[in-house]
């Protein structure tokens, strides 16, 4: 990762990142998120990944057996792709309280007018906001908690989170402020990468979600070769050959995305890759992004699936995660309450 960081020297190097258990991972998901994550690991960071499960309830209702379902195949999703419970901190939001209890003072902190200026909310919530909950309002609060709550310096996410990222530097500025102390560490959105915002197969001006009704726009982390071959088979393109260089992928967002993606699976820079396929027709270009997004992810999906078969295994990493990781928040969050008055 890049350095620049804002905090000062008195804060651990320490990355916290999260994903919300809804639905099944996606290539976005794994190229935004989780590569990067096994990636940072190796790096000079302590390193605490969470399960986010209070945030994937603000949106709809989840049936509980899947939301249970979700936050195990995450779990073995975070593993298979290299998270080591060993090295890093790897658990689920609700077994550690203080997340929740150091929003409610966030929630304190925030101003309205910030909340509203969120996109994604805006987004969300749409036309019909006086029925979405409170929660998703307040959302971007538990997410500054989520970071805060373990003096967290860098926090790695994919383009679309940038802007909760900056609304918890907001919050940590302001209660440092409000108090007069140096508290909270200002934390950095780290967004790096060919795929910091993978977009749908179906249509480049879209991000690839998990919520998206046609799955033929997102790759799941659990398609088998045959659906990710036809998957990238179907893909929107243009009639165009690939260009030899960057700039020739300005106006073609499919064309891009695809480009991006194979950089990001095989390690390489876009114009790298553009080096080596500059020419070619989709014909032939598709053919090989398949066949390394099969050698990339197929190993993934078979480890997930054993994983899942061992349930007991993945109930016991995250009880054990949580216990570390409230052994770093509790101090805090009590340190929090001094500071604000509440008495001990
Ligand atoms: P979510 O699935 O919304 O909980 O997102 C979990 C993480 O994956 C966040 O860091 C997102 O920024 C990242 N992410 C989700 N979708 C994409 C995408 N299409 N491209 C890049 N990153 C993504
Ligand atoms: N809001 C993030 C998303 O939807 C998930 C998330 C929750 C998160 N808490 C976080 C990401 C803290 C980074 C840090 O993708």
């Amino acid at each position: 990762m890049t350095e620049g960081v804002q905090t000062s020297p008195a804060f651990t190097k320490r990355v916290f990142s999260g994903i919300q258990p809804t639905g099944h991972l996606t290539l976005g998901n794994y190229l935004g998120a989780l590569k990067r994550f096994a990636e940072v690991q190796e790096q000079d960071y302590e390193t605490i990944f969470c399960i986010v499960d209070q945030h994937a309830i603000t949106a709809t209702l989840q049936d509980p057996a899947a939301l249970a379902r979700a936050t195990r195949e995450l779990t073995a999703g975070f593993i298979a792709s290299g998270i080591d419970p060993e090295k890093s901190v790897l658990f689920n939001q609700s077994q550690v309280a203080e997340h929740a209890q150091l929003a409610w003072i966030f929630n304190c902190v925030a101003r309205m007018g910030w909340m509203q200026r969120m996109t994604q909310w805006k987004d969300k919530a749409g036309k019909n906001s006086q029925n979405a909950s409170l929660g998703l309002f307040a959302y971007p609060a538990l997410m500054a908690a989520d970071i805060l709550v373990y003096h967290a310096t860098h926090v790695p996410v994919g383009e679309d989170q940038k802007q909760h990222v900056e609304l918890t530097r907001d919050i940590a500025t302001k209660f440092n402020h409000d108090y007069g102390v140096d508290f909270f560490p200002i934390a950095e959105p780290v967004i790096e990468g060919a795929a910091t915002r993978v977009m749908s197969l179906r249509d480049g001006s879209k991000k690839m979600s998990k919520s998206d009704p046609s799955d033929m726009s997102r790759i799941n982390m659990t398609d088998d070769a045959d659906t990710i071959a036809s998957k990238i088979r179907k893909a929107r393109t243009d009639p165009d050959a690939l260009p030899s260089e960057a700039k020739g992928l300005e106006d073609r967002a499919e064309a891009r995305n695809l480009v991006n993606i194979y950089a990001a699976l095989s390690d390489q820079s876009v114009e790298d890759v553009l080096r080596d396929v500059g020419g070619k027709q989709f014909s032939e270009f598709k053919p090989m992004l398949s066949d390394l997004a099969v050698a990339k992810l197929s190993p993934i999906s078979t480890e997930m699936a054993r994983l899942m078969e061992h349930q007991d295994e993945i109930d016991t990493i995250l009880r054990k995660g949580a216990e570390q990781a409230r052994a770093i928040a509790a101090p805090i969050l009590s340190r929090t309450y001094e500071i604000i008055g509440m008495v001990r």
